[in-house]
């Protein structure tokens, strides 16, 4: 079923994922959360180098299924909040950049799940926002905390508390996403992007990936020191013997992989 509301489609080392429920505006149930965890071990196969991820019709995605958690206890709300985190964690994990192209609504789950990406584009008509609370709920996939190391403390509370929607030029001034382009470039963008990250040496690119999200929450020291072995391990592969001897030969290097 899950294969239904995600569409998966590789175009070499370029994987695009699309969130496919538009007439609930791509809202995340059960069905679409694990139907994304199978799609980043289905890259993590296809040894994807950068996997983009969208949402088909006018939204990103609108949140968590509201009618799906009406009902709820407790104790069901904290395990459907435990898998939208193993979700979040799973692409943080995947050896690949995950770009997230906002392609309208990206509210609550929706802007969580751009948030668990490792940078976002959105077009001119996104709107971005974390209105649990108009629920009387607050962000259960990571909103407050990778919110809060996106935007820092003070934006992300302001963000939360006030559930407000911002429009795209007010997400890239306080850094939410890097870009904005017209909708009908922003997947030509998202693209272009993924292609200049899958031309590098991949191993380099999971190294950097690594050390940025587990950098993030050590001391500066520490995450110093994982840099320097990430920088290291780099040497043990053949990409950084051609990578550097293209540049002293002067040509275009040729990367495998390995
Ligand atoms: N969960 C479940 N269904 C949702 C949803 C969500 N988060 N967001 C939208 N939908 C559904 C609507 O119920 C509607 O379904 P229906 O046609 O069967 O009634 C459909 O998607 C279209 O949404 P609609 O509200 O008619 O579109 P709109 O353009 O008028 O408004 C939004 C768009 C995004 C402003 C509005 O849908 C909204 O506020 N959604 C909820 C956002 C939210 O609170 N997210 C956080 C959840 S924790």
């Amino acid at each position: 079923m899950s294969e239904d509301v995600i569409l998966l489609e590789h175009d070499g080392p370029i994987s695009v994922v699309t969130v496919n429920r538009p007439d609930k505006l791509n809202a995340l149930n059960r069905d679409v959360l694990e139907g994304l965890g199978k799609a980043v071990e289905a890259c993590v196969a296809n040894q994807t180098r950068c996997m983009i991820v969208t949402g088909a019709g006018k939204a990103f995605v609108a949140g968590a299924d509201i009618a799906a958690m009406r009902e709820f206890t407790p104790e069901q709300a904290a395990e459907f909040a435990s898998l939208g985190h193993r979700v979040g964690h799973a692409m943080e994990a995947a050896p690949f950049p995950i770009v997230a192209a906002i392609n309208g609504f990206a509210l609550g789950g929706g802007c969580e799940l751009a948030l668990a990406c490792d940078f976002a584009f959105a077009s001119t008509k996104a709107k971005l926002g974390q209105p649990e609370v108009n629920l009387a709920v607050i962000p259960g996939f990571g909103g407050t905390q990778r919110l809060l190391r996106r935007v820092g403390l003070a934006m992300a509370r302001e963000l939360v508390y006030t559930g407000k929607m911002i429009d795209a030029a007010e997400a890239l001034r306080i850094g939410l996403v890097n870009a904005v382009f017209e909708p009908d470039q922003l997947m030509a963008e998202a693209k272009k992007t993924a292609a200049l990250i899958a031309s590098k040496g991949p191993f380099a690119i999971a190294a950097a990936k690594k050390v940025f999200n587990e950098g993030a929450d050590l001391p500066l020291a520490k995450a110093n020191e994982a840099e320097i072995a990430a920088f290291g391990s780099c040497f043990t592969t053949s990409d950084q013997k051609e990578g550097m001897a293209a540049f002293v030969e002067k040509r275009e290097a040729k990367f495998t992989g390995r």
